[in-house]
């Protein structure tokens, strides 16, 4: 079970890798995640981390593929992962070759959750995300029973910094231009799935099992 999940900004990778976790048992390995656990740490990488994500763009190649590459060496990838936000280029979709051949590992599927991008902004205005546990909220279409409080753990809500109209323009533009052309290269490789992620959150997971379960 060694999967990626696809899509762009705000598509529903985190809430849909929640889910598989809990249904498949494997880490959930997310590029972002770990950025922003760099920038909360203070860490020289969290730095040149928070520049790129606060302009909406990319953290350079090389920074993404060094810090992937310890990931994956870890012993618990090897019952598999899901990785979630890289990769974002092809220069990366290379480079995650030779980390897995290098492993003697390969890539199960390739997962993309399809949201046409008219809806992607509202999806990441609207997201609040709790501070402990890091479970994911929508002020519209995924609402904590109460406003600001986690329903898991009971802690304050907060939200990201680069989800405001503005940045996101900018993510959805670099997203076209540096990632989309991966869907072709997934495809080519035999390795590509659609799901629409315009349907209801339980209904994008069941979709996503059905795919991985198939
Ligand atoms: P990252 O954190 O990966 O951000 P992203 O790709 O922009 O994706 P998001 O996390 O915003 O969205 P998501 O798809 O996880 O959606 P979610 O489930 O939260 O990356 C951030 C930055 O880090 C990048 O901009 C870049 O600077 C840097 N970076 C990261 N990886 C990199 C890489 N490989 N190379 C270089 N730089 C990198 O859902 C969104 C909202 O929608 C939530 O509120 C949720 O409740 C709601 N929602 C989810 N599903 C549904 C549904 N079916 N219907 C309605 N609402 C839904
Ligand atoms: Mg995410
Ligand atoms: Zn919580």
């Amino acid at each position: 079970m060694h999967i990626l999940l696809m899509g762009p900004p705000g598509a529903g990778k985190g809430t849909q890798a929640a889910e598989l976790v809990k249904e498949f048992g494997v880490p959930h390995i997310s590029t972002g995640d770990m950025f922003r656990a760099a920038v909360k740490e203070g860490t020289e990488l969290g730095k040149q981390a928070k520049a790129c994500m606060d302009a909406g763009k990319l953290v350079p190649d090389e920074v993404t593929i060094g810090i992937v590459r310890e990931r994956l060496a870890k012993d618990d990838c090897k019952k598999g992962f899901i990785l979630d936000g890289f990769p974002r280029t092809v220069e990366q979709a290379d480079a995650l070759k030779g980390i897995l051949e290098d492993l003697g590992l390969s890539l199960t599927r390739v997962l993309n959750i399809n949201v046409p991008a008219a809806d992607l902004i509202e999806r990441a205005v609207g997201r609040r995300i709790c501070k402990k546990c890091g479970a994911t909220y929508h002020v519209k279409f995924n609402p904590s029973k109460t406003e600001g409080t986690c329903d898991e753990c009971g802690s304050e809500l907060f939200q990201r910094a680069d989800d405001t109209e503005e940045t996101m323009k900018s993510r959805l533009s670099v997203y076209e231009d540096s990632t989309r052309p991966l869907i072709e290269y997934y495809q080519k490789a035999g390795l590509y799935t659609e799901v629409d992620g315009r349907q209801a959150i339980d209904k994008v997971t069941s979709d996503l099992v059905a795919v991985l379960k198939g």
